[in-house]
């Protein structure tokens, strides 16, 4: 799919016009796109005036922006010690088989981005499991299938409106 370099463009000029930062026009792409094409950083960078290196390392320092194009939905199991000792691998490769993709990649179709994460800080409710941003804690086998079911009928629905 080609990339729509003048609206990228519209988003980044407009965070420039409004005295924004370099992060606040990435920010603006990321969420429009899922994640950062390369014409964005070129685009952010000219329209700055900063090195292409110096947007490319805040586009990778932070967790927020990724360079891969993501899934509408993105789901990360807590691979922390607390949560693989509950189990946590065996809901990983649960996913892994229900969507057909391995960790950290995406569907073809990008409906669904499956990471893994080291610790979210909430172990005492792991094994944890995020989905568009929603923590779920004590995750089990059959409640992640519950969850991407959900998912799946919403999809469904938004695709029948
Ligand atoms: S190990 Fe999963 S939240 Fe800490």
């Amino acid at each position: 799919m080609p990339v729509p370099v003048g609206e990228i463009y519209g988003l980044i000029n407009q965070e420039a016009r409004g005295e924004g930062s370099v992060i606040a026009a990435l920010e603006a792409v990321q969420s429009r796109y899922r994640y950062l094409p390369p014409e964005a950083l070129l685009l952010a960078s000219e329209r700055f005036g900063l090195p292409l290196a110096q947007v490319y390392a805040v586009a990778t320092f932070y967790n927020a922006f990724s360079l891969k194009p993501k899934g509408k939905h993105c789901l990360q199991v807590c691979l922390g010690t607390a949560c693989h000792v509950r189990g946590s691998p065996r809901i990983l490769e649960r996913l892994e088989t229900r969507l057909g993709l391995r960790a950290g990649g995406t569907t073809r179709d990008r409906r669904f981005t499956l990471e893994t994460v080291n610790c979210l800080g909430a172990c005492a409710l792991g094994p944890i499991v995020v989905a568009d941003g929603e923590y779920s804690g004590q995750m089990t086998v059959p409640k992640a299938e519950t969850l991407v079911k959900r998912l799946l009928r919403a999809e469904a629905e938004v695709t029948h409106d």
